[in-house]
């Protein structure tokens, strides 16, 4: 495909690792079919970024969050709006008589003021959904009060979704008390997105099918599945190549090693991370720790330098003298995931970490947190079948037997053998709809088609 001149689409993501990761990828992608690609990160963001980690193609700029100096970051959602829509029609205009005019503005759906912002400037605006398409779904229905909130009886019933229970419900639904400000802030996305141009959603038609075919028939705009936005290299499995996933807000941690990893055999490592936002108990760490111990498998267990103290006493000691596990505060998630040792991968199921295990072909054992990670659990285990989902005890523990005893459904016997030929199944969708003509690519190509021919 060819442009007459580089048509320009900036990009604007909710700040925070699980939105930049997906945002920054679809970027690359526009790059890739002759579009100019700016990612409008915050100011804030910008100036603790680790810039030895370029991300490629793409351009940098930013826009402000109303908080450029840190601090608490009360009123975050309302202050965002009004700094974010100001500097964000700056960046318009500062564009606007050079070579490369903005022509689109591509908005995490959390960012619904941003739509407003294009619109201002006869813009093509776009919003880019970094959760799954049923979760988006459930919101939808929340929002329109077809589901009427609180939930209090289950099973809940939304066309092109499996039966859910209310633990299946994204948190913010079926605990709606304790977040409120998160609770009105994936809400709001609706209050403008039938006026957006396209909805683009990090997921893949095979993947979520019938729930795309329900959003289709209501949704007042077009929506195309475009994920999964992982490079596609690591689909591929080609590691040598790009092993940037690009604007990293955590230092990888200098005792992370591969070596470590390609010295294991095949499947025989459980690689742990709860993502760049869960925040466990102690007493949780304690028994997650016991239950990699008991497992007697490798592990490969990423813990956050916010999350160290809690990590139980002598534990790292013991784990590095023995060989038997590695505890690392930031890993390079896609290259570890892409690894051989890997035998399954222990997860909160944020939407990336979820998708990536889904492409990658690795197993899972659900321990969801909040947010979305509770519906990602329940398609995990009932729909796509690549893995358990832990149960918590009354106390609210996930004990170190259950621990073990899921760890053991996943990497040994029948059951486990089935949820690894499923994880291959999935991959190779994946790798599918990415790949030139696919259901991903083909809707790429049509967004992008709108200037390039
Ligand atoms: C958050 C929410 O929790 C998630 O549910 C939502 O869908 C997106 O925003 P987060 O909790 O960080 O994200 O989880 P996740 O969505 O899995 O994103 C984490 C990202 O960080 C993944 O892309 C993962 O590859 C990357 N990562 C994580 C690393 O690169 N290294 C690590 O050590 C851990």
């Amino acid at each position: 495909m060819e442009t007459k001149r580089a048509h320009h689409v900036v990009v604007v993501p909710y700040p925070s690792q699980g939105h930049y990761n997906p945002m920054l990828q679809f970027s690359k992608r526009l790059v890739s079919k002759g579009l100019k690609a700016t990612l409008a990160i915050t100011r804030f963001i910008s100036r603790s970024l680790n810039h030895n980690n370029p991300p490629g193609s793409v351009q940098i700029d930013t826009i402000s969050d109303g908080f450029d100096d840190g601090g608490a970051k009360e009123d975050y959602v309302k202050r965002f709006q009004a700094a974010g829509s100001k500097t964000l029609a700056d960046l318009i205009i500062k564009y606007k008589n050079t070579s490369h005019p903005v022509d689109c503005i591509v908005y995490d759906a959390v960012l619904p003021w941003a739509l407003d912002v294009a619109q201002q400037f006869g813009l093509v605006g776009a919003a880019f959904v970094t959760h799954m398409a049923a979760v988006n779904y459930i919101y939808y229905n929340a929002h329109h009060k077809l589901l009427p909130l609180p939930v209090v009886s289950s099973p809940v019933t939304i066309p092109g979704l499996p039966p859910l229970e209310i633990r299946d419900l994204p948190s913010f639904i079926y605990a709606a008390d304790s977040y409120p400000a998160y609770l009105e802030l994936v809400l709001a996305q609706f209050s403008n997105m039938n006026k957006a141009d396209y909805v683009l959603v990090n997921t893949f038609y095979k993947l979520e099918e019938q729930v795309v075919d329900a959003m289709s028939k209501v949704w007042g705009c077009p929506l195309l599945t475009i994920g999964p936005t992982i490079p596609s290299l690591y689909l591929e499995n080609r590691l040598q190549v790009d092993n940037d996933y690009g604007l990293n807000l955590f230092q990888l941690d200098s005792s992370m090693s591969i070596d470590w990893l390609n010295n294991k055999p095949p499947r025989s490592v459980i690689y742990v991370s709860f993502g760049s936002m869960a925040d466990l108990n102690d007493k949780q760490m304690e028994e997650l720790a016991h239950g990699f111990k008991r497992s007697n498998f490798y592990f490969l267990w990423v813990i956050r330098d916010s999350e160290e103290s809690k990590i139980p006493r002598g534990f790292k000691e013991e784990t590095s003298k023995s060989n038997v596990g590695l505890i690392v505060n930031w890993s390079p998630q896609l290259e570890v995931l892409a690894d051989e040792a890997i035998g399954c991968f222990f997860t909160h199921c944020g939407w990336n970490s979820t998708i990536e295990a889904l492409s990658l072909g690795v197993p899972v054992v659900a321990m969801p947190q909040w947010t979305d990670q509770t519906t990602d659990a329940k398609f995990v285990e009932d729909v796509w079948k690549v893995g358990v989902r832990v149960r918590v005890d009354d106390n609210g523990i996930v004990s170190r037997e259950e621990i073990e005893s899921c760890i053991r459904d996943v990497m040994e016997g029948e059951r486990g053998g089935e949820m690894k030929k499923n994880a291959k199944k999935w991959k190779g969708l994946a790798i599918e709809a990415v790949s030139e003509g696919g259901t991903s690519d083909t809707n790429v190509d049509k967004f992008v088609s709108k200037w390039v021919s």
